[in-house]
């Protein structure tokens, strides 16, 4: 049995026993010393307690993944900071739903993508508390041959490193009740689950199976880059949004799969009952006119201020379809999607029909590697009477942040939201990002969400934004 919740610090130091393994122990860090430069180009000295758990579950499966590491400043620029009661930015570093590890890890990863700090340094600078979680990916298989990290494992495991730190309220630094997830593209789509999803009865055999701490799984804040989510409608979705466009060089789009998908996508998107300010109910018809106006147009507009009056006219020049009136950018949905291009996926974009995609294996399961997780594709293939596996509808719902803020509104989702995505990005349709924003507005939470012009997949054009808004939500 797990120690109840409220265990003492002299319990543990006295630590050892079994249960008692999910005890966080403030004594075990090494110290060490850090060049970090913030989002503004300055430098920063950072001296932090580097903490490593060697697993955040009593039952571990593989502790090479349900392992975390927490960084804690204690001097920046040689002075004292007490994050005993700082945010905590709790980072996963999942990519392509594959398994990610943080086991070997002697330091924060202080650097992101193309050599800039990452958002984890941005946070431990700024004096934050940084969680980094490793957990069970897609691929992973044991010596029989079993996949032990497909779904729903990723998600269970980022809450029972919620629930860890939950579990050790009081004992490990930095204050519970402001966790701050992040996460891109995969990693975008579990961070968004695990803000909509927070202690949802759901997951909790499979927590139990683990070993998790008897505590919340909910989370005070949700920061998703390109999140790849709604997977079981991300195929009609990007036939409804890139269909139009024309495909990678070398591969060639059925024109009646993508038809039929698109076709599709109207109904699903009626079926959420999404609304927006000024454009009333979302539908296939207008759902052009909603992104474009909430969220391209504006993304554009924002580039193009920000651009020297030179730069900005060579870029008008350039690009005849955006109309500028000396302060908005205006352009047809249609002149939009030409100017993106290339679509980077074929159809079926995530349910592929020969079950290659990373989608395919996330929905494997026993000594199965990948199957069909749509009737769609699975009927192409196997007949119009096939039924999905009796056990995918349950691991879709434990899949989709959708599920959680439409079919059963959850009590316990995160009320401050921060979307970002690139308007070139095309591994999913921007559908995805735009519905999980109407419907949490809708909800009435709290959603900063912003599209950067021109930017492709897993941008992050204005971390250090991100760092201000968790100060400023959780202040
Ligand atoms: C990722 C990208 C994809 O296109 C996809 O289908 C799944 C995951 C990723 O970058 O994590």
């Amino acid at each position: 049995a797990l120690p109840a919740v409220g265990f003492t610090s002299v319990c543990a130091q006295a630590a050892g026993a079994s249960g008692d393994s999910l005890v966080f122990d403030p004594s075990a860090y090494t110290e060490q010393t850090i060049t970090l430069t913030d989002a503004g180009g300055t430098a920063h000295e950072v001296v932090y307690r580097f903490h490593k758990v060697a697993s955040y579950v009593a039952k571990p499966v593989d502790v090479t993944y349900q392992s975390l590491n927490i960084s804690v400043p204690v001097r920046i620029d040689g002075t004292a900071v007490d994050a005993s009661d700082a945010p905590i930015l709790f980072a996963n570093s999942v990519g392509g739903y594959m398994p990610s590890s943080v086991a070997n890890r002697t330091g924060i990863a202080a650097t992101g993508m193309g050599g800039a700090t990452s958002r984890q340094g941005l946070a431990l600078a700024a004096g934050y508390v940084v969680v980094e979680p490793g957990a069970r990916g897609r691929t992973l298989v044991d010596s029989s041959g079993v996949y032990y990290g497909t779904a729903p494992a990723a998600i269970v495991d980022l809450k029972a490193a919620v629930r860890y730190l939950k579990f050790n309220k009081g004992r490990v630094p930095g204050d519970v009740h402001r966790i701050v997830s992040c996460g891109t593209s995969a990693g975008g789509a579990l961070s968004s689950l695990l803000g909509a999803s927070g202690d949802s009865p759901l997951y909790a055999p499979y927590l139990e199976e683990i070993g998790a701490a008897d505590a919340s799984d909910a989370i005070f804040a949700t920061g998703a880059w390109c999140p790849i989510t709604d997977l079981e409608h991300a195929d009609m979705a990007y036939e409804w949004c890139w269909g139009s466009n024309p495909p990678a060089s070398g591969s060639l789009v059925d024109r009646t799969v993508s038809g039929e998908l698109s076709s599709a996508y109207g109904p699903y998107l009626a079926s959420l009952k999404l609304r927006a300010r000024g454009f009333g109910a979302l539908t296939a018809r207008n759902m052009d006119d909603y992104l474009l106006r909430t969220f391209m147009q504006p993304s554009a507009t924002k580039y193009l201020a920000a651009l020297s009056d030179s730069a900005r006219a060579a870029y008008l020049a350039a690009h005849p379809f955006i109309s500028w009136d000396g302060s908005t950018a205006t352009f047809t949905w249609a002149d939009f999607l030409t100017h993106v291009g290339a679509r980077k996926k074929n159809a079926p974009s995530f349910d592929a029909f020969d079950l290659s995609t990373p989608e395919c294996n996330l929905y494997g399961t026993g000594t199965t590697a990948a199957r069909h997780f749509t009737l769609y594709s699975l009927r192409h293939e196997s007949g119009a009477g096939a039924r999905l596996d009796e056990d995918i509808p349950s691991k879709l719902r434990l899949m989709n942040p959708m599920y959680h803020l439409v079919d059963k509104v959850n009590a316990g989702r995160s009320r401050h939201w921060w979307i970002r995505l690139g308007t070139k990005d095309t591994d999913t349709s921007h559908t995805v990002a735009g519905n999980l924003a109407a419907r949490l507005t809708d909800l009435g939470d709290d959603v900063d969400t912003s599209y950067y012009w021109d930017a492709g997949h897993g941008a992050d054009q204005d971390p250090g934004d991100f760092v201000k808004w968790i100060a400023a939500v959780s202040g």
